[in-house]
């Protein structure tokens, strides 16, 4: 029996469930109806599985709905309360947002970004980096932000799948008090891709950068820029943006979404979930390059005209009292992290948050990864005082928004630390077996999604045939998002992590097939393989195992070394394994399937025996063979 806890704001709103499970189109009619449109729909959800429209013939635009119908009320209000991660701040009102947006919207056009073109942005977390978002989608061009952690050779591959002419950086980033080359990355990623026109580029760090023809400076070019772009009047489903993100296949997918749906997506999850009010100020610590950053720090709150906090830095630079600094000083009551960061500022002990004012808090969330209910326990103890609720949201880049999530905007119910709890209203969730049957309560099994929701990507760029198979060929018209869960007898939701080969390190999503082709590349490597462990703070880790190609006999430290960096330059830091084993062959079954649960076993420090489950349909003896075979060779291959 898992703990319960009673907590909630009061609200108590039975009727918009109900309305919900009745008919869940209409329902998301009904939601789309607090967006401004241009133009009304004429058809709420054309369902071509597994294609889905929302709102088909409506017309709308992002920008407009986040700034514009703001002005009357809220110009003078703040939009973005900007820390620096050296102790800079700015506050941005919803009437400078609105003049810098569209100043910059018509920096692009003069650049020749047209309606439907891409444009990639590699910027650190400063305010322009939501102004160029959404100067984007006001003039209708679709962004495609790669988070500034991501390597040269990431970028080149984003910008010549997505094809943009257009690039917007700056001379730098700071993190933990060191300066990030963000242009020089941004050099080295275009300097084969001729079709890349222009570079706009942000002055943050004022480091020395070398300009070159292509390079314009973002001041010189927004000064002289117009103050005034209407928004474009766009479709319902134009694309909004692409984002990267890893699968199990070699390269990342661009998953594409679209404008009338998500938005409508986002304006609900954000009233439900975080309740917000006029008065809230909003944190969400993800950084912008992810998608909980589209989402929540760019589009939902901007929507609903929120204040928020918004952080450029490392949360424990360059003291482990970073966050509770923040959020004592800018009188935070809505805070949202992720599971890894709470395990961190667990660790620091709680003298560190007990020594600052949280008081203003009200509502606590985290997204990304499982939160072990000791350390959602204790966010709901040491940080939220005990009377704030949880929200533990499940989502991804794919859903475009939260799911599963408990709902105190909207209702009260238990909470079980660990337990998303239940999906949202007008989402179909379920945990099904191999065949698609329902497994009983209680029982392992695969999250599927039954029906269309408005945040639903609209495809992978450039690929449907994939997209098709990436998520719709596991079950017959069922989304599959590749996730273990079980539903308890209250029919909670506990997410149990990842069913295929995908890492979440830190909360961020590394494909193990991505870093074995990055391995391969290497020229004395001829096969690897990458598994994630356990671990106490980020979740999971990543350990790789090699073999070297006949005849190599290079020093293996020496060999460790390079390999690390390759994934570095190649992919990006986040992507490096913790350990890197030498073996003479990697552990498979008679059909060639890598065991990986060997590889973990090794990783962990376990006897096999310990190791339980037989995924891999292997005899217990050959596995204990393989097992000593491959522990026998680590030992011989790392000296
Ligand atoms: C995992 C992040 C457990 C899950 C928004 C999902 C979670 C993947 C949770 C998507 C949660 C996300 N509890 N697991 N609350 N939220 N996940 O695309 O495995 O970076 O499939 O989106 O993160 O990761 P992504």
């Amino acid at each position: 029996m898992s703990e319960i806890f009673h907590i909630g704001l009061g609200n108590n709103d039975d009727a918009l469930r109900k309305k919900a499970d009745a008919d869940f189109v209409s329902f998301w009619d009904e939601q789309a109806k607090n967006l401004s449109w241009f133009s009304p729909w004429e058809k709420t959800l054309d369902w071509r599985p597994p294609f889905a429209k929302w709102f088909v013939g409506g017309t709308i635009n992002a920008s407009y709905n986040t700034l514009d119908i703001h002005q009357a009320a809220k110009s003078d209000k703040s939009a973005i309360l900007w820390e620096g991660e050296n102790g800079e701040s700015r506050n941005l009102t919803y009437g400078q947002m609105f003049t810098q947006v569209q100043k910059f919207a018509n920096v692009l056009k003069s650049l020749g970004v047209k309606k439907g073109d891409r444009v990639t942005i590699y910027l650190p977390m400063v305010p322009e980096l939501p102004i160029a978002m959404l100067a984007c989608a006001r003039i209708g061009a679709a962004h495609t932000v790669i988070f500034s952690g991501f390597s040269a050779t990431s970028i080149k591959d984003r910008v010549a799948d997505s094809n943009s002419k257009v690039i917007i950086t700056a001379d730098g980033g700071y993190r933990r008090g060191k300066i990030v080359p963000l242009k020089d990355v941004i050099d080295e990623a275009i300097s084969e891709l001729d079709f890349v026109e222009h570079v706009i580029v942000l002055e943050r760090t004022k480091n020395k950068i070398s300009m070159s023809s292509k390079d314009q400076l973002w001041t010189e070019l927004i000064d002289s820029a117009s103050s005034s772009c209407p928004a474009e009047e766009l479709p319902s489903d134009h694309p909004l943006y692409i984002l990267y993100t890893s699968g199990t296949t070699g390269k990342p997918k661009g998953v594409l979404h679209g404008t009338g749906g998500y938005l409508t997506h986002l304006y609900s999850t954000f009233k439900w979930a975080f309740d917000i009010k006029d008065s809230d100020v909003f944190f969400c610590t993800a950084d912008i390059g992810w998608v909980t950053g589209h989402s929540y720090v760019v589009y939902a709150p901007f929507l609903h005209g929120a204040t928020q906090v918004m952080y450029e830095g490392a949360p424990d630079f360059p003291e482990p009292s970073r966050m509770w600094e923040i959020l004592q000083k800018y009188n935070v009551t809505i805070f949202y992290t992720t599971p890894t960061a709470l395990r961190m500022f667990m660790k620091f002990g709680d003298d560190i948050p007990n020594s600052f004012d949280l008081s203003q808090l009200r509502l606590l969330g985290t997204v990304g990864e499982p939160i072990n209910p000791e350390v959602w326990k204790w966010y709901f103890k040491t940080i939220g005082k005990e009377k704030c609720p949880i929200i533990d949201t499940w989502w991804q880049t794919e859903t475009g928004g939260m799911l599963i999530s408990s709902l105190p905007g909207l209702e009260t119910i238990p909470l079980k630390p660990g337990s998303g709890t239940l999906p949202i209203p007008g989402v179909n969730i379920t945990v099904v077996d191999e065949n698609g049957g329902d497994v009983p309560a209680n029982t392992k099994g695969y999250l599927v999604i039954k029906n269309p929701w408005p945040g639903m990507l609209l495809t992978l760029w450039g690929d449907d045939e994939k997209y098709k198979t990436v998520y719709w060929s596991k079950y017959e018209n069922c989304y599959y998002p590749g996730d273990y869960a079980l539903k308890d007898d209250d029919d909670y939701i506990w997410l149990l992590g990842r069913a295929d080969d995908v890492l979440k390190v830190a909360g961020h999503r590394i494909g193990t097939a991505e870093l074995e082709s990055c391995m391969v590349s290497h020229p004395s490597i001829a096969e690897s393989a990458a598994c994630g462990i356990p671990d106490e703070v980020k979740g999971e880790v990543i350990i790789a195992f090699v073999v070297l190609k006949q005849g190599i006999s290079n020093d293996t430290s020496i060999l460790e070394k390079e390999l690390s960096n390759k994934i570095r330059t190649d992919i990006g830091a986040i992507a490096t394994p913790k350990q890197i084993y030498f073996v003479s062959k990697l552990p498979k079954t008679r059909s060639g399937k890598i065991m990986r649960r060997l590889l973990k076993a090794i990783g962990n420090n376990e006897k096999i025996g310990d190791v339980s489950t037989l995924e891999d349909g292997a005899a217990v003896t050959e596995v204990q063979q393989v097992f000593d075979e491959l522990q026998k060779s680590i030992k011989e291959n790392s000296r």
